[in-house]
């Protein structure tokens, strides 16, 4: 039984008491408003000098948001937090509001797709960057370099369910003078608390899970109050890709239930992945607590959500491709962690079929997200689809 935080659960569930004063009501108001009334000039002057804490303008801070911001940041037990559009506005504000020319970005293990691809925008402005696959520290140590300003890790990686020693490379970053990054989505802030092993900035795309829909995008970015703020003026202010408060509202509804969906996430993902570990027809099942290394390396980390891969044990791409269109219960579709179950193959925005330099993931491979359709059905239908 996957035990989480009973903090955790009071969080979720009381961010709506701010608004108590509103006729006792149990979920936020959405604040549809995109500027607000001073009394006084010189409040408004007062105000604009704090946007980043105060209600002046939606494009800076809106009430709505910031229950939501306060919630994630407590969740994570973060100084602050500030919400985006999407997970990528979270992180191309991060990268944009921290970097500058001649500066290096360390990617470590899996990284979203579009999250490299703007690493490679960024080198048109001076950024460079690399990427290390292995959780080794001391292939990490290498990889530093002096210019080394950010180092930005996924655990567990969103392609390979690979996991790192966050705590580890958080104190290896500060070490080089570099800040410490982690994209959070997979783990949750139920899962793993990064800022609790020493990691500077977390980030999560609340699309998945903290939504738990598939009905909303948006992102957040927590960790201390003076890099937050940093993000906040050096970039969200002025890049625009603001949270709406209707949104807010989706995701603040959605962390009422989490930790409820994260359990039943966790135990069905584990028993589907632990039927395909084994099966004639997979080669290797992707998820961190399957295989002979089972991976509990990172030191808060409480178990796994209900997104994991596996590889066909026959056929490359092209059989990757008719299994999921043989799956009923299984939807194509991008994304995850909503109540329906997902599958996705190799595309054409994978280091695969870009030719990347290192391509680690296998031609048949499928992704799968775990919904609540239920083990035994969500089995048979695989059974079907393998056979
Ligand atoms: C691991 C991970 N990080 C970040 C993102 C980007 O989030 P969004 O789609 O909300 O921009 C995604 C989206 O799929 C993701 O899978």
């Amino acid at each position: 039984m996957l035990e989480l935080d009973p903090l955790d659960e009071l969080i979720c569930l009381r961010s709506a008491e701010p608004l108590a004063e509103c006729g006792g009501m149990v979920l936020p108001a959405i604040a549809q408003a995109s500027i607000f009334r001073k009394e006084a000039m010189e409040e408004l002057h007062r105000d604009l000098a704090i946007e980043n804490r105060a209600n002046v303008y939606s494009r800076g801070t809106n009430p709505t948001v910031r229950i939501l911001e306060n919630t994630l940041a407590e969740l994570e037990r973060g100084e602050a937090c500030k919400c985006f559009a999407s997970g990528m506005g979270a992180i191309g504000a991060t990268l944009f509001g921290l970097l500058k020319a001649g500066d290096h970005v360390l990617f470590v293990n899996d990284t979203y797709g579009p999250t490299l691809e703007l690493a490679r925008r960024l080198q048109d402005f001076g950024v460079s960057h690399d990427q290390v696959f292995s959780p080794d520290l001391s292939a990490i140590a290498e990889a530093m370099r002096d210019e080394t300003r950010v180092v930005f890790m996924e655990s567990p990686g969103s392609a390979l369910f690979q996991m790192l020693d966050i705590g580890a490379i958080a104190k290896l970053a500060r070490e080089h003078g570099a800040i410490s990054v982690i994209d959070n989505t997979v783990a949750t802030p139920l899962l793993q608390k990064p800022i609790g092993q020493g990691v500077d900035l977390v980030i999560h795309s609340c699309s998945k899970y903290i939504g738990g829909h598939s009905d909303a995008v948006g992102g957040a970015l927590i960790g201390s109050a003076e890099l937050v703020e940093r993000v906040f003026y050096n970039a969200y202010m002025l890049m625009g890709a603001i949270m709406q408060p209707l949104e807010a509202f989706l995701f603040l509804r959605g962390l009422m239930t989490l930790p409820t969906r994260i359990r039943r996430h966790h135990d069905d993902a584990l028993a589907v992945a632990q039927h395909l570990h084994g099966h004639a027809a997979v080669a290797q099942v992707f998820h961190p607590l399957i295989g002979d290394d089972v991976q509990t390396v990172s030191g808060n980390w409480r178990g796994h959500s209900g997104l994991f891969a596996f590889e066909l044990a026959s056929g490359g791409f092209a059989s990757a491709v008719e299994v999921a269109n043989r799956l009923r219960l299984f939807g194509n579709a991008v994304s995850w962690g909503g109540a329906e179950s997902l599958v996705i193959t190799g595309h054409k925005n994978d280091p695969v079929e870009r030719g990347d330099s290192a391509p680690r993931i296998p031609a048949g491979l499928l992704r799968l997200s775990i919904g609540f359709e239920g083990v035994d059905a969500l089995v048979e239908d695989l059974d079907r689809a393998l056979t």
